[in-house]
C-alpha cells in the first residue's frame, strides 16, 4: 500500500573524505579523493522513504547554483516531488564537510545556506498546494527555526500524523511540543529535549524518554545506532526494537535519516508506530553498508527481507 509523506527539512551537498581516523581540533588528516553525494537531513530522508515506496514530496530550498540544481535533479531522479522547493537568490545550496573514519563514524560540519532561508511562507505555500495529500509530515530542525514551527503548526491545523525529528534540539520547539508531534531524538537529542522541558539531571533513557511522551502525550522513539531505538508511547510503557547486526559498517552518516525516512513512511502507509520503527530500524542497518549518505538505502522489499530474517532474534 502506497501513503503520501511530506517532507520539510534541509538538502545539501556532502563533501566527503574517507581518513584514517578523526581529526582533533587544530589537525590536518589526509584522506584520498574527495566524494560528492546527496545529503541533508530532509533530502536523505526523503530518498529513504521513496525508495520505501512512499509518495513524497520535499519542501525545502535550495540557493540558484549548480550544486542546486544537481542537489534537486538527485531527488527528482529518486522520485521524489520537488515543485514546492524555494531557489533562494541570497543564499548558496547547503553543504556539508563530512570526514569518515575506517569503522564508519564521522565528523559533519555543515554551511546552512538556503536551508536557513526557508521562510513560513514557502512552506505554507507548499502546505496549501498539498492539502488533502499527505498522510505523515515530516519535519526536521537543519532549516530556519520559522519553518520548522509552520510546518509543525501547519500539520496540527490539518490534523496530519507529524514526526518531529529535532536534529539538532532548537530551543524554538519548545513551543511545538504540546502539539503532539512523534519525536525521534537520538539519545543526545533527548537529553536536551528532557532538559529543555525544565526536567533536572541525567536519568535513564526510559526515564527520559517517558517525561518527554507524558509532555507531548504522542509516542518518543529514540535511535540508539547499533542497539536500534527504544520507543516510549504516549502512556510511558517502554519497547526496544533491537537492531540486526549490519554486515559491516562503512558509513554510517545518514543512518538516522534513513530511519526517520523510513518509519514516516510506513507510518504514512498505515503501520503502528512499532511495525514503522521495526522497519526503520531495518533499514538504517542496511544503510551503512555503503558510503554515502544514501547510497546504502534499500528497496521496500529489501527492507522487507530484512524483517523477516530479524524476526527470530528479536524475540530472543
Ligand atoms: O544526517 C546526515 C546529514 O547531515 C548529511 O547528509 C549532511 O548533509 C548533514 O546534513
Amino acid at each position: 500500500m502506497s501513503g503520501r509523506l511530506l517532507v520539510v527539512g534541509a538538502v545539501n551537498v556532502d563533501m566527503v573524505v574517507a581518513a584514517s581516523r578523526l581529526p582533533g581540533p587544530g589537525e590536518t588528516v589526509v584522506g584520498s579523493n574527495l566524494q560528492r553525494y546527496g545529503g541533508g537531513k530532509g533530502g536523505n530522508s526523503a530518498v529513504a522513504a521513496a525508495r520505501a515506496g512512499a509518495d513524497v514530496r520535499y519542501v525545502g530550498a535550495v540557493g540558484q547554483d549548480e550544486l542546486g540544481t544537481a542537489a534537486l535533479g538527485e531527488l527528482h531522479a529518486e522520485g521524489v516531488d520537488v515543485d514546492d522547493v524555494a531557489i533562494k537568490q541570497e543564499a548558496s545550496t547547503g553543504a556539508a564537510l563530512i570526514v569518515v573514519d575506517p569503522a564508519g563514524e564521522n565528523q559533519i560540519a555543515v554551511a546552512a545556506g538556503a536551508n536557513a532561508a526557508v521562510t513560513p511562507q514557502d512552506v505554507s505555500a507548499a502546505v496549501e498546494r498539498a492539502r488533502d495529500w499527505p498522510g505523515c509530515v515530516l519535519v526536521s530542525t537543519e532549516i530556519s527555526i520559522e519553518g520548522v514551527v509552520a510546518a509543525v503548526e501547519a500539520a496540527a491545523a490539518h490534523g496530519w500524523l507529524c514526526v518531529l525529528n529535532p536534529a539538532p534540539v532548537e530551543p524554538g520547539i519548545r513551543g511545538l511540543l504540546q502539539l503532539g508531534p512523534i519525536l525521534t531524538p537520538n539519545r543526545g537529542e533527548l537529553k536536551d529535549l528532557y532538559h529543555l522541558l525544565g526536567e533536572p539531571g541525567d536519568p535513564s533513557i526510559e526515564t527520559m524518554a517517558a517525561a518527554v511522551a507524558s509532555h507531548t502525550r504522542a509516542p518518543v522513539v529514540v535511535t540508539l545506532g547499533a542497539e536500534g531505538v527504544l520507543s516510549c508511547g504516549a502512556d510511558g510503557v517502554p519497547h526496544r526494537i533491537p537492531a540486526a547486526s549490519a554486515r559491516r559498517v562503512v558509513d554510517t552518516t545518514g543512518a538516522g535519516d534513513t530511519f526517520n525516512g523510513v518509519f514516516a513512511a510506513s507510518l504514512a502507509m498505515g503501520a503502528d508506530v512499532i511495525h514503522a520503527a521495526g522497519r526503520g530500524v531495518a533499514a538504517a542497518s542496511l544503510s551503512v553498508e555503503s558510503a554515502g549518505a544514501r547510497t546504502g538505502m534499500p528497496s521496500a522489499s529489501a527492507i522487507d527481507a530484512a524483517m523477516a530474517s530479524a524476526q527470530p532474534s528479536a524475540r530472543t
